[in-house]
């Protein structure tokens, strides 16, 4: 069945990175199969005895069958059998999924609309991205600022509520490096399916190594974290820096305090923290000229003040 399971795993479901998503495969595998089986057994059997006891002549009378005790005995005994065998094996896995094992790496999970922030012990903050050491106990402490979200990742099968006004826990212990999948699985208003964060599996030391740096990176002057969240959330991609050309967005440099035509033919004549912030926030507020609408995604909820104020600062610098 192993053979089978790695097969399907492989065709069918995410990566299992973990051995609770192994161990939910092969279960999940089983009940597949056997299903699978119960299946032909049943309609190909109907479809046998449709053929088989086909009335041939007019006359052609059925044998008259009240019951048969011993086979109506095995056909409720041996599914009890196997639901039973099913229901043994799913708590054996549920047990564990649920059972936080002693000494595991506490991280501090908040869900909000719509993002996922981060909370190590050390004090790094980090928003949709959670780094954590491979072939560690993680258990994750969620909750929620607003509504009801669900901290879901596919690869681990496992997902659970973060719920406003209370903790919920969530464990694994990731056996695979690499890039992970975060999604929010309960629908929490316009963005929930934008509700996604990327979980990053890597060594001890490349995890002690990405802390350090990330609590040096808080230390930093306000323009030069505002430059490494400019370049995290890859708004180079579409805003030139160091010079005036425009790329899919306007150019950045030399902005702040400059004048801007808008699509509407209104003009913006000296650009200040609060219009960056409207661009940053609701880009649709105010289009430039000669630029589509649309294009920018909302930062509303994905960045906290000190990361604003950090990516303005940046901004305003670049002349
Ligand atoms: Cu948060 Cu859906």
């Amino acid at each position: 069945m192993f053979w089978l399971n790695a097969a399907y795993a492989q065709s069918f479901m995410p990566t299992a990175a973990t051995d609770i998503a192994g161990r939910v495969d092969n279960l999940y595998s089983f009940l597949l199969i056997s299903s699978a089986i119960s299946c032909a057994i049943l309609i190909g059997g109907m479809i046998f005895f449709v053929y088989k006891y086909k009335r041939k002549t007019d006359t052609d009378k059925t044998a008259y069958i009240t019951h048969n005790t011993f086979l109506e005995f095995l056909w409720s005994f041996i599914p009890l059998v196997i639901f039973l065998f099913v229901f043994a094996w799913g708590w054996l896995i549920y047990h564990d999924m649920r059972k936080v094992p002693d000494n595991a790496l506490e991280i501090h999970v908040v869900g909000k609309k719509w993002a996922w922030e981060v909370k190590y012990k050390s004090g790094v903050t980090t928003g949709n991205l959670i780094v954590v050491p491979v072939n560690r106990d993680v258990k994750l402490i969620l909750t929620s600022i607003d509504v009801i979200h669900s901290f879901y990742i596919p690869s681990f099968r496992i997902k659970q509520d973060a719920v406003p006004g209370r903790y919920t826990m969530l464990w694994f212990n990731a056996n695979k490096l690499g890039e992970f999948h975060v999604f929010c699985a309960e629908y929490c208003g316009t963005s929930h399916s934008g509700m996604m964060a990327t979980l990053k599996v890597v060594t001890q030391a490349e995890y002690e190594k990405w802390l350090e740096t990330e609590a040096q990176a808080s230390t930093l002057p306000l323009a030069a974290r505002g430059e490494k969240i400019f370049q995290a959330k890859a708004c180079a991609g579409c805003h030139s820096v160091a010079d005036k050309t425009p790329k899919v967005g306007p150019s950045l440099f030399g902005l702040f305090g400059a004048k801007e035509t808008l699509a509407d033919g209104s003009e913006v004549s000296n650009i200040d923290e609060n219009y960056i912030r409207e661009s940053i926030l609701n880009p649709n507020a105010k289009i430039v000229k000669g630029f589509p609408a649309g294009v920018m995604p909302a930062f509303q909820g994905q960045l906290n003040e000190t990361e604003l104020g950090a990516l303005i600062e940046y901004i305003k610098g670049l002349k």
